[in-house]
């Protein structure tokens, strides 16, 4: 399939969903055009002595900044070589672990720390440090340019975790497989003729899994969301450790449908996949990318240098360059897909999914995952 074609069918399929999705509930933050460049006010007076000579500049950082990062390698890596080339005199070494692996890693490694940064994966996890105390208060001037900064950052005074991007969960169906017609509500994915066809992370490790997890708890209610799990389950045909795994299983037809972030849908459908992209009519559940200092840190400067460095908006547009097409949670960056900014939302409640993180993934790991495993 060529480029072109490819572009258009994703795009007649994103227009088919926005279509049926024209009244949003919550819509995804909108980028706001940076702010007009102003001149300085005229000197009405002789200048004054300043304290500090003007060409006092601050020592060139250097050392080693242990990063934990979170979302696909391909950007993990880019991200590193991009924050060295900025500061030669600091290497960056990087583990990507999944979400609830993460939270799993540093709560153990409470007391002797080994990361000096958390860097992506959905704020749910970073909410669950934060109740743990696994998190260090950061407040940084940086923290200013957020597009919506009642939903994108710890609402503390001394804020524990920031948003550094956006996406909604979506569904990758193999276009191959023409038995199967794409999902177009959560209530498709518990149908009879979708049994075993599916593939998802599993909640435990994944935080795009716990996402979906958190928005059918959500939107029907924890009683008959546990249910509705159970029925999910057994048309599970795998559970993967990573949340975007799935994309690689729908695209090579092993299984009929992947539930992934839709960037990252996008992502594989540009490596070639016969992905559709869908979306749940109703609304569908989604993520802000969280980014924290791990409490402890052995390399504070570093890490707050980093922290300050992924908020600025021409660091969160390098992300295309790494095909991640997240949305961006700084004021006049270019988002690199903005029409996934256009998909039909619900209210996510991320302090009651962050909170009862721990709660949720046991009961889904003792009482819904085990039976599925064993089937
Ligand atoms: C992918 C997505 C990210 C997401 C991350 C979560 O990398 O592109 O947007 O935050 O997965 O990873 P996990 O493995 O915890 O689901």
């Amino acid at each position: 399939m060529n480029k072109l074609f490819k572009a258009v069918s994703l795009l007649a399929v994103l227009s088919l969903v926005l279509v049926a999705c024209a009244t949003p509930t919550t819509e995804a933050p909108k980028p706001t055009a940076a702010p007009a460049a102003t001149s300085a006010p005229a000197a009405t007076t002789a200048p004054q002595p300043t304290a500090v000579p003007p060409t006092a500049t601050k020592a060139p950082l250097k050392g080693e900044l242990s990063l934990l990062c979170t979302p696909q390698q391909v950007w993990c890596e880019g991200m590193k070589k991009e924050f060295e080339a900025k500061y030669p005199g600091v290497t960056v070494n990087f583990v990507r672990l999944s979400s609830g692996e993460s939270l799993t890693r540093l709560r153990n490694e409470k007391a002797n720390p080994q990361f000096d940064i958390w860097w992506g994966g959905p704020a749910d996890s970073f909410i669950a440090a934060k109740k743990e105390g696994l998190l260090e208060p950061y407040k940084t001037a940086a923290q200013a340019n957020l597009i919506d900064p009642k939903l994108m950052i710890d609402q503390d005074a001394n804020p524990q975790w920031v948003g550094i991007y956006v996406g909604s969960l979506g569904f990758a169906t193999n276009t191959k497989q023409t038995a199967i017609k794409a999902p177009t509500s959560m209530d498709d994915l518990i149908k009879p003729e979708l049994k075993g066809q599916i593939v998802i992370a599993h909640p435990a490790s994944s935080g795009t899994s716990y996402t979906f997890m958190c928005t059918i708890l959500q939107t029907k209610g924890e009683a008959a969301g546990w249910e509705y799990m159970k029925k999910f389950a057994a048309n599970v045909l795998l559970w993967t450790k990573s949340g975007a795994a799935p994309v690689d299983n729908s695209g090579k037809g092993e299984a009929a449908v992947g539930v992934v972030f839709s960037h990252d849908i996008v992502a594989g459908i540009e490596k070639g996949y016969p992905l559709a992209l869908t979306f749940p009519a109703e609304g569908t559940g989604y993520e802000i990318g969280g980014m924290g200092i791990i409490k402890g840190a052995k390399n504070l400067e570093l890490a707050k240098a980093w922290y300050d460095w992924a908020l600025e908006g021409k660091t969160q547009e390098l992300g295309k360059k790494y095909t991640a097409y997240q949305g961006l949670t700084i004021k006049g960056a270019v988002p690199p897909k903005p029409e996934l900014l256009q998909v039909k939302l619900i209210n996510y409640d991320f302090d009651y999914c962050g909170n009862n993180k721990k709660a949720f993934v046991d009961k889904f790991s003792n009482e819904i995952a085990a039976a599925s495993l064993a089937k």
